[in-house]
């Protein structure tokens, strides 16, 4: 079963973008800290190069995040991999790249599991589904990833090609109307979870999704009071920031 999947005492602590509080987000530098940290698992966003290579970064551009400009999809590899991805957030992590979702499964593929946030907007595919799975198939970490989305074609796409591995959907109020709530989550074959943001769940979500036989996990969770009042309602993933505070606070509430 994946792992993701399996029942558990308290919620998994997901640490969003790595320990993203700590170290410069989507780095191998802030997914190994995550693992120090005791994450269970590390949430990440992917994205495909020009020439097709899968890279971890959250905006379509490199502008926010790193020292290079440009729409990731438009530049090579070659070009993406020198450009610094660490300094922005603390001169100390300067040097820290852009890694390849292969390069995340190789250095922490084993010690945390990975929620591989697939980046798509469009109707067709560009190919980062198939790209994806292929990576996981090779690693062998089918049991030890979750994908997900806020597009629900990416999701029958992965569904379609690889019914085994684990997907769940995201959605939120800022999003379009029709990606706002989870509306087309029933045209998503075996759909796993969900993913709403954390401040639309109540504990009549939670039950409603859990009598769907899917997990619920949210983000993004910033403060201790909602670690709480979200583990008190039942959600299965709490994906946050800052793993130290979120384990912190799980270490003192009572297991259930
Ligand atoms: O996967 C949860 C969260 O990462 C979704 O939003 O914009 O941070 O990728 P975003
Ligand atoms: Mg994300």
């Amino acid at each position: 079963m994946n792992r993701f999947l399996q029942p558990r005492t308290q919620p998994l602590i997901i640490a969003h973008r790595g320990s993203s509080t700590h170290a410069p987000e989507n780095t191998l530098a802030a997914f190994a800290l995550a693992a120090d940290q005791g994450a269970d698992a590390i949430e990440l966003d992917v994205t495909l190069t020009r020439d097709g290579q899968v890279v971890v970064i959250h905006d379509d551009t490199l502008d926010r995040t790193t020292n290079g400009h440009g729409r990731v999809d438009q530049l090579p590899y070659a070009e993406v991999a020198q450009v610094d991805a660490g300094a922005k957030f603390n001169p100390k992590f300067a040097g820290e790249r852009m890694p390849l979702l292969s390069q995340v499964f190789e250095t922490v593929g084993q010690r945390v599991l990975i929620n591989v946030e697939i980046k798509s907007t469009t109707v067709r595919s560009t190919g980062l589904e198939a790209r994806v799975i292929d990576l996981i198939r090779r690693h062998g970490l089918i049991e030890r990833v979750l994908v997900s989305s806020f597009n629900p074609l990416a999701l029958i796409t992965i569904k379609r090609a690889e019914p085994r591995l684990a997907c769940g959907l995201l959605y939120s109020p800022d999003e379009p109307i029709y990606l706002s709530r989870a509306w087309l989550a029933p045209l998503i074959p075996n759909l796993n979870a969900r993913h709403p943001r954390a401040n639309t769940v109540t504990a009549d979500v939670v039950k409603q999704i859990h009598a769907r036989g899917q997990k619920i996990n949210v983000w993004t969770v910033l403060e201790p009071a909602e670690v709480k009042t979200l583990t008190a309602i039942g959600v299965d993933g709490l994906i946050g920031n800052d793993p130290v505070m979120m384990s912190d606070v799980l270490k003192k509430l009572p297991e259930h």
